[in-house]
């Protein structure tokens, strides 16, 4: 149960808001690099509460953008994307990818150039790591970026798809941090995934782990202990990064066993649920998700809403054909986070021993957020304390303490060797 200020503190994001001021520490991952085409057109960006246009110019460079007009403030997602500006269509004002005005043809010509150089437009630092375009919206000089394992890994080897929904992204971060839901919500998928029946046997072999943490700068990792059939300890390891990294072992089906989940705010009451997998050693096989075909931009693009239970098939749930009566497993995860209402009531809620990743994970993310000391120290953190960042499952012998299992020891990658043959 959480109080209902604590509720609305973690749920708020926009600029003066603990959360949001909280949250505009970290660079922010804003879109997939494919949703911006040299030349092509301007991209309408909501993040944080605050409305930007991104833009990628012939040149490909990216311009991040406020998305009004510095003139009288028509969206510049209307506007042209040429000479490796923004023309808007309204007067013509022409703003490059750093937010100087360049042109401002209304304006008489003896004029124009002094006229120009006392404008600027809003502009926001980005750049272009694994396959995400980060964006800074903190003001002054940016913080580092985070140096998880996969920052830095070829294109090839990193793929991700996104989902929007009309929820909460603390309801987002939550479904992340509940691996309870794992073989009751997804058990149609999880049944068919290679590596995956073995996993679940030894889950269902001891359905009351024992949850150990192990504090971070930025989080902290958690294991899901259990004891195995095998006879030694089946282990679960995860780890969550404030304040919106999941990692989480062995998901989706992908051709990598490594998953990080984010759950970024676009406002209050939306946010952008994003997988990104990725393979340490060598080019995925797939760089697209099981869910081909759909738009890998937005996931969720066509659910619905509340008034036809975003897209629940009832007859497919009555014939057995599926548990969830949804067509795609993140529709599952889409479905039940935009279900427990835009945000969640957690006022109300009864809170079991599988939630107690959560309670931990809201605990870190108030505390964070209340005291401007932990926050500074926290975003400091987030250039040098995540190297050795990720999630697995693995069989341990009793007397073995998981947290001093190898991250990235060879073993881990016999599966990839695997999956690329
Ligand atoms: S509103 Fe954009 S040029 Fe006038
Ligand atoms: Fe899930």
């Amino acid at each position: 149960m959480l109080s209902k200020e604590d509720n609305q503190l973690l749920s708020q994001v926009g600029s003066g808001t603990p959360m949001g001021d909280f949250m505009r520490r970290f660079w922010v991952p804003a879109m997939r690099i494919e949703a911006l085409d040299p030349g092509g057109n301007p991209v309408k960006l909501r993040l944080l509460g605050h409305d930007m246009v991104a833009f990628r110019a012939h040149d490909g460079r990216i311009g991040v953008l406020d998305e009004g007009c510095p003139h009288r403030g028509v969206s510049l997602t209307l506007a042209h994307n040429s000479d490796c500006a923004l023309t808007c269509i309204f007067h013509g004002w022409k703003i490059d990818v750093d937010g100087n005005v360049v042109d401002v043809p209304a304006e008489p010509p003896e004029r124009r150039a002094a006229f120009q150089g006392r404008i600027k437009a809003k502009h926001y630092p980005s750049v272009e790591k694994a396959g995400v375009v980060w964006v800074w919206l903190g003001g002054g000089v940016p913080a580092p970026l985070p140096n998880f394992p996969w920052m830095n890994l070829p294109p090839e080897n990193v793929g991700s798809r996104i989902g929007i929904i009309h929820a909460s992204w603390l309801n987002g971060l939550e479904g992340q941090l509940d691996s309870a839901h794992v073989g009751i919500l997804h058990q149609d998928w999880v049944k068919v995934l290679p590596g995956q029946v073995a996993d679940l046997e030894r889950a269902a072999f001891d359905l009351s782990p024992r949850f150990e943490f192990e504090e971070k700068p930025c989080g902290y990792r958690e294991a899901a202990v259990r004891n195995s059939q095998e006879g030694g300890l089946y282990v679960r390891i995860r780890e969550f990064v404030a304040p919106w990294y999941s990692f989480i072992p062995s998901m989706g089906g992908l051709d990598s066993g490594h998953l990080c989940t984010m759950s970024i705010p676009m406002d209050d009451e939306h946010s952008i649920q994003w997988d990104l997998f990725y393979n340490p050693v060598s080019p995925l096989v797939r760089r697209n998700s099981p869910d081909d075909g759909r738009d890998q931009n937005d996931l969720a693009a066509g659910m619905g809403d509340v008034t036809n239970r975003w897209g629940q098939s009832r007859e497919r749930m009555r014939s057995n054909a599926s548990f969830s009566g949804y067509p795609i497993l993140r529709h599952e995860d889409y479905a039940v986070a935009m279900a427990q209402g835009v945000w969640a009531d957690r006022t109300k809620e009864q809170l079991s021993s599988s939630d107690i990743p959560i309670v931990r994970g809201r605990r870190f993310l108030v505390n964070a957020a209340r005291d401007q000391a932990v926050g500074d120290k926290v975003a400091a953190s987030m250039g040098t304390e995540l190297g050795q960042v990720r999630a697995f499952s693995d069989l341990i012998a009793k007397n073995t303490d998981w947290r001093t299992l190898p991250l990235y020891g060879p073993e881990h990658y016999a599966g990839f060797k695997e999956a690329a043959e």
